[in-house]
């Protein structure tokens, strides 16, 4: 397509990120990860060791910091104040903070803002992350919504990390659990979206599925 905008959302461990990437790349597009700019954000707070329960600190740093967004699928990487954060960001310090973070309305209004206007600078992006079908991009071209059970995700995500898989399962409940209760834009199926459980089919598979969805729709 000449155009288009792809909102891909689900839990964590849903298959987002490659999915997403592999997409990008099938489209000649850009790849826009959204949980990387709370977890940027959430490596600036613990930097500043501002108080976690303290919500106006949090907005104070959030927007005092300078990210740099990479948008390349094949090389996505971030800075926060100049200092390269793709490694912290994939930490268990970022990873059990970034939940209470994302929280925080301020926070969201602005990470939301400047998503916007990477999307509206691209004529083909993939956007994965929890709230872009519902608020980030609205008028996306194809939602999707990426699942799979409790226990793929888990061993998904503890292959990646080569952590303990039940250790990693306990904390993808935990955080799916804040993301989804939150007041402000919490994770859910958007009525529009089209939900793909991909527990037990291949990424090439899931890949293929979406971009039929996608060749349909633009
Ligand atoms: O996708 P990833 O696991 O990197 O996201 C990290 C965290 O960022 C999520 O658990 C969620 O709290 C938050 N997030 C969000 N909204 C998004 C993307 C991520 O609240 N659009």
């Amino acid at each position: 397509p000449e155009k288009c905008v792809v909102a891909v959302d689900g839990p964590s461990g849903s298959g987002k990120s490659t999915v997403s990437r592999r997409l990008a790349k099938r489209v000649d597009g850009v790849y826009l990860d959204t949980g990387a700019m709370y977890r940027a954000v959430t490596w600036a707070v613990l930097q500043a060791g501002v108080d976690l329960s303290d919500p106006d600190a949090i907005a104070k740093i959030a927007l005092e910091t300078e990210l740099s967004i990479g948008t390349d699928p094949a090389a996505p990487h971030f800075a926060a104040n100049g200092t390269n954060v793709d490694e912290p960001i994939r930490g268990v310090e970022v990873t059990q903070a970034v939940s209470a973070v994302a929280a925080v309305p301020a926070v969201r209004k602005h990470l939301v803002a400047l998503q916007q206007a990477i999307i509206a600078g691209h004529p083909r992006i993939i956007v994965e992350g929890r709230d872009i079908a519902s608020v980030v991009a609205p008028d996306a071209d194809l939602k999707v919504y990426l699942t799979a059970s409790s226990a793929a995700r888990a061993a998904r995500r503890s292959a990646e990390d080569s952590a303990d898989v039940k250790a990693t399962e306990a904390d993808l409940a935990r955080r799916d659990k804040l993301d989804s209760t939150r007041k402000t834009d919490p994770l859910k199926l958007a009525d529009d979206a089209i939900e793909v459980d991909t527990t037990g089919i291949g990424i090439d598979e899931v890949v293929a599925y979406v971009l039929n969805l996608l060749n349909s729709k633009v």
